[in-house]
């Protein structure tokens, strides 16, 4: 009888382990999902009921399974949560974001907390922040509130590589790397595109790809303190409001520069001045819309990887060099609304082997416009060119 009753018993746990313990999901991931939801339900205005529907509060339920929730299909630990949205109509406005909320998180490594109303952030002592999220390598915080008061709460996670800080209220003196980021020693991708930064750059130098567009320059980059991330492969200034020249800014010591966009500035001076030609693994240049002045510079034919080039609306002058012709890489080239003048020979694009769009329409003496699919030996094309006297 004592052996049947310690068989069944085992039997029973063996039964427990398999209903309870195999779960894939854990049940301090499970209870920390639903204080969030809690959480989200308490400032909600209006009661949305088909937001996180799926997570339950049951112990049989897999929250491995929920929406917006994934798990390393090995562990059953939580690996990315997108939150973004979860918050729409509330009932304070602004919102502070509660860190200690992701505590039991510890395998997380992309958090997705966009689009909330978040408008600061705490940190609890007790559960010391984001302090055990020290997986976290992807975290997006774009359209929320946050000023560069949040950084300090950020300053621990320090396996991150991709922050997206988009359209917050960063800036008005952010010293960005004072003010922690530069702690975030492996981060190499930044968005902080639409905010309202002016400075503060100098030592993230292992940055990649950094998104700076719709700020608020107001005026030269050097206070940026760009010239020191010598490993930028990716540069976005467009729109803002950068109103000098380059030429002194540091621009070519940005040797890795692959993307380079300063679209939409009041950027003056002439290009050759500017330091591009040194960036000899551009792939991508987006100059339109400053007041880039002077020619067009020879030594542009020595960005041997240049695909795309877009100088229009700018007020570049003088012939246009028969040398465009011996950029060899190039599919994309638009000169659109300049004073370039004379008759520009198409002829000597005629051994580009890989241009398929060209744009002249609008410079002030000489109109032509040209879209071809270029084939390459095929010399017989006839180019749909318009010159007006
Ligand atoms: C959250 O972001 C992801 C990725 O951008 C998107 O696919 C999803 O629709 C968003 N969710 C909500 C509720 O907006
Ligand atoms: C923040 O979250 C933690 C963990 O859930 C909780 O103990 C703490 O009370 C929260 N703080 C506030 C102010 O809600
Ligand atoms: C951030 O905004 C808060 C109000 O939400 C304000 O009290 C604080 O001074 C701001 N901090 C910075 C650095 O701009
Ligand atoms: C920035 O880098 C310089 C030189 O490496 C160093 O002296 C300074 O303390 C750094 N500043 C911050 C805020 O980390
Ligand atoms: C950066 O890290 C150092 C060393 O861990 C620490 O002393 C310093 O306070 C941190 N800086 C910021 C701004 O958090
Ligand atoms: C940034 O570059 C300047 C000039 O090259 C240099 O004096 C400074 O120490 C650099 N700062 C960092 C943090 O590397
Ligand atoms: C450039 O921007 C600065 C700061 O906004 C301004 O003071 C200056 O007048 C601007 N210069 C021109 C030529 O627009
Ligand atoms: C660019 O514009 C600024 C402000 O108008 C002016 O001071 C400066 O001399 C200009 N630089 C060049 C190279 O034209
Ligand atoms: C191209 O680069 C080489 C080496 O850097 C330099 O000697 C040459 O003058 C450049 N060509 C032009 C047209 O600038
Ligand atoms: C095209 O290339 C050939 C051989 O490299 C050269 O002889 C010819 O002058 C070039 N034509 C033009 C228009 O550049």
């Amino acid at each position: 009888m004592g052996r049947l009753l310690m068989k069944l018993s085992l039997w029973f746990a063996i039964v427990l382990i398999q209903t309870y313990g195999y779960k894939g999901c854990l049940e301090k991931e499970r209870i920390g999902l639903l204080e969030f939801k809690s959480f989200i339900k308490s400032v909600n205005l209006y009661d949305k009921e088909e937001i996180f529907i799926s997570w339950v509060d049951d112990k049989t339920s897999d929250c491995c399974g929920w929406e917006r929730v994934k798990c390393n299909a090995a562990t059953g630990r939580v690996i990315e949560l997108s939150l973004n949205s979860s918050v729409q109509f509330n009932k304070f406005g602004y919102l502070t974001l509660n860190l200690s909320l992701f505590h039991p998180f510890d395998e997380l490594l992309i958090l997705d907390l966009s689009s909330n109303f978040f408008q600061d952030c705490q940190e609890n002592k007790v559960y010391d922040g984001f302090r055990s999220l020290k997986r976290l390598k992807f975290l997006d915080l774009a359209f929320n509130f946050f000023n560069a008061s949040l950084l300090p709460c950020l300053n621990t996670l320090t396996s991150l590589t991709t922050l997206n800080l988009g359209s917050n209220s960063m800036g008005e003196g952010l010293t960005l790397a004072k003010k922690g980021l530069a702690n975030l020693t492996n981060l190499k991708t930044l968005y902080l595109r639409h905010n309202l930064v002016s400075q503060g750059f100098t030592n993230l130098t292992g940055l990649e790809v950094l998104d700076l567009g719709e700020n608020e320059i107001n005026g030269c980059p050097s206070s940026l303190g760009l010239a020191n991330l010598t490993n930028l492969k990716t540069l976005y200034l467009d729109y803002s409001q950068i109103n000098c020249s380059l030429a002194s800014q540091g621009f070519a010591n940005l040797k890795s520069l692959e993307i380079l966009d300063l679209g939409f500035n009041g950027i003056n001076g002439s290009l050759s001045s500017s330091g591009i030609c040194e960036l000899k693994n551009l792939v991508e240049v987006d100059l339109r819309r400053n007041n880039f002045d002077g020619q067009l510079p020879k030594c542009l034919t020595n960005l041997t990887y240049l695909k795309v080039l877009v100088l229009s609306s700018n007020q570049l002058n003088g012939y246009l060099p028969p040398s465009i012709g011996d950029m060899k890489s190039l599919e994309y080239l638009d000169l659109r609304e300049n004073n370039f003048e004379g008759l520009f020979s198409l002829s000597s694009l005629a051994n580009q082997s890989k241009l398929e769009e060209v744009y002249l329409l609008g410079s002030t003496n000489i109109q032509v416009y040209v879209y071809f699919f270029w084939q390459a030996m095929t010399y017989d094309i006839i180019f749909p060119i318009n010159y007006v006297d």
